[in-house]
């Protein structure tokens, strides 16, 4: 798991990518596809640091948040105390009630490293989805993406939280060793401390993309009946959201 998602970097987490990522879009956006398949209750899988939990929660929606990481859920109940979060697993986790309708949002589809977790993470969302239930998620485009870093490329995100300034450095390549369509991610965080930039923490991970084939042969073998891909460009990947229904 990336450093960023626990042992207090959660907290550097939340204040960078809430200048990365507009939550009321993905509120607007998500909250579309539920209410046109006429949901009312959604669990968010890889709900972070609960920034869309928030909107989820003062809305007409029914909302659970789930999890891997224990920090980023500690804070999501700090941040949002009406709201209900639960640590868990994409692969393995079981509801106390199912629900209608499901998202995986932030990319966070790029940490089902291998065929294998792909098919427990749907299997499970299966298993806890109603009839007709519905699901949504985001995934990074290899197609598009694998061309933009294909000899390593350098990526750098700036955020200003409070008068605090994050910096972060990245380096991005195809894993020409993996199975799949896997890069290597290295990045460095900084902030400005009275005038000096500082490291925070140093993260190489790797991570996935797929393509819209890929999706269409798992969701099959899953039994979800793929309804469309939507091209949703995300602050610093191309990106494409599915939405499939239980058949
Ligand atoms: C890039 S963050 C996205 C967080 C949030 N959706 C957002 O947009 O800010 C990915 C999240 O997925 C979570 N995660 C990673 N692997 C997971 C797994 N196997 N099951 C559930 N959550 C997982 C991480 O802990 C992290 O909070």
């Amino acid at each position: 798991m990336q450093s960023l998602y626990s042992n207090g970097f959660e907290h550097i987490y939340d204040a960078m990518y809430k200048t990365f990522i507009n939550y009321e879009d993905e509120y607007e956006f998500y909250s579309k596809i539920i209410d046109e398949h006429g949901k009312t209750n959604v669990l968010e899988i890889g709900s972070g640091t609960g920034n869309l939990a928030k909107k989820f929660i003062n809305s007409h929606f029914n909302y659970t948040g789930l999890d891997l990481s224990y920090d980023m859920i500690a804070l999501s109940k700090r941040k949002n105390p009406k709201g209900n979060f639960i640590q868990g697993d994409i692969t393995n986790f079981k509801l106390e009630n199912k629900v209608d309708s499901v998202i995986i949002t932030g990319r966070t589809t790029s940490y089902l490293l291998s065929n294998n977790s792909v098919y427990k993470a749907l299997n499970s969302i299966y298993k806890n989805l109603t009839s007709d239930g519905v699901l949504s998620f985001d995934f990074i485009d290899a197609s598009r993406f694998f061309l933009e870093i294909k000899e390593g490329k350098f990526f750098q995100h700036k955020a200003t939280i409070n008068d605090m300034f994050y910096n972060r450095e990245s380096y991005m390549k195809p894993d020409k060793q993996a199975d799949n369509f896997m890069f290597n991610w290295n990045a460095t965080y900084f902030k400005n401390e009275n005038g000096t930039l500082v490291k925070v923490t140093e993260d190489n991970s790797t991570v996935r993309a797929f393509t819209k084939n890929e999706w269409e042969i798992f969701l099959e073998l899953c039994n979800f009946k793929l309804i469309e891909f939507i091209d949703r460009k995300s602050y610093a990947f191309d990106t494409y959201v599915v939405v499939a229904q239980k058949k």
